[in-house]
């Protein structure tokens, strides 16, 4: 594939990126890195997060890898502070980590809700809020990944159409209150991104070509698709954008259709 962006737009920075272990965020933890960035990725099992650091050293990027739930307020402010430790700074805040399951309205348990809830939502939250005295000093950014899940309704997905809602509204109001300080807040709302386990979760395999039809731009999205956007956004070329969160999904939420 042709080259898209420059070398080394992000060089010099530091991201700290939830959920950079796998998937679509592990995606942007490599491509960030690739682009110049030093990363410390986030989440719960370090078993997830080995790989990635290890495929970044590999590429010749530095890595700090660190186990943290992001409900837990306390392990975020460590993580927070040993990624400064290490590399000195924090520039950009990437906002992965998010759980999911298919589960109808009348059968999620307040717990079940609230879950989702707290991992996607309240995580959100306490990331941006632990890292903000570092994101005051370096005037730097938070990119949230969201979805499109809530912009209609998605039957089954209650939970995750409220806790990304929750995402969005976070994004908007810390646009406007951080933005005096320099810090830009974005988002990416990621369509049906293939050879993902939020796509394992949500899409019985057989179902994937009849949706694919559904679909404005008539394929599924790919990782590479949300790095871009990711890189896109967190780098110079983006430097007036700011509360916006950017849909990636080749059209798929205004034709109104659902995953489940
Ligand atoms: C109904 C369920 C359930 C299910 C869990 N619960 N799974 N309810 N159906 N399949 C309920 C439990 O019964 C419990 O409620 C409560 O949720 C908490 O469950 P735990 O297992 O204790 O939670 P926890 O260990 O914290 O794990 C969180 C998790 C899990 C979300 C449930 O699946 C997880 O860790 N997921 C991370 C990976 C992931 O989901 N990746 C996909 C992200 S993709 P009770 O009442 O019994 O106590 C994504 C896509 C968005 O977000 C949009 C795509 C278009
Ligand atoms: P994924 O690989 O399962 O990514 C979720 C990540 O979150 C995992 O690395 C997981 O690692 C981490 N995580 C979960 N709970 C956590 C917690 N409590 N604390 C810290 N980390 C936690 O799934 P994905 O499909 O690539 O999704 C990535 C992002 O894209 C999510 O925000 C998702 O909502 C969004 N999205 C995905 C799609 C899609 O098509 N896949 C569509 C729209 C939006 P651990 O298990 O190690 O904690």
């Amino acid at each position: 594939m042709n080259k898209i962006f420059a070398d080394n737009i992000l060089q010099g920075k530091v991201a700290f990126v939830t959920g950079g272990g796998t998937g679509i965020t592990g995606g942007v933890a490599r491509a960030l890195a690739e682009a110049g960035a030093k990363i410390a990725i986030a989440s719960r099992k370090i078993e997830n997060l080995e790989p990635m650091k290890q495929l970044i050293e590999s590429n010749g990027g530095e890595c700090f890898a660190v186990a943290a739930d992001v409900r837990d307020y306390a392990a975020i402010e460590n993580a927070i502070a040993r990624t400064v430790e290490r590399f000195g700074k924090i520039d950009i805040v990437v906002n992965g980590a998010a759980g999911n399951f298919l589960c109808k309205a009348e059968e999620l348990s307040s717990n079940g809700f609230g879950t989702v809830v707290d991992i996607d939502a309240k995580g959100t939250f306490n990331v941006c809020r632990a890292a903000f005295e570092e994101l005051k000093k370096s005037k730097g950014q938070i990119l949230n990944i969201s979805a499109t899940l809530h912009y209609l309704a998605t039957p089954m997905q209650i939970h995750v159409s409220a806790a990304k809602a929750g995402v969005d509204a976070i994004t908007r109001n810390l646009s406007v209150e951080w933005g005096g300080y320099g810090i830009r807040v974005n988002g990416i709302a990621p369509g049906p991104i293939e050879d993902t386990e939020g796509m394992k979760r949500l899409l019985p395999e057989p179902l994937k070509e009849k949706l694919t039809r559904r679909i404005p731009l008539q394929r599924f999205g790919r990782i590479k698709d949300i790095e871009n956007a990711a890189l896109f956004l967190t780098s110079d070329a983006a430097s007036y954008i700011n509360g916006v969160t950017l849909v990636v999904d080749g059209g798929q939420w205004l034709l109104g259709t659902s995953f489940s």
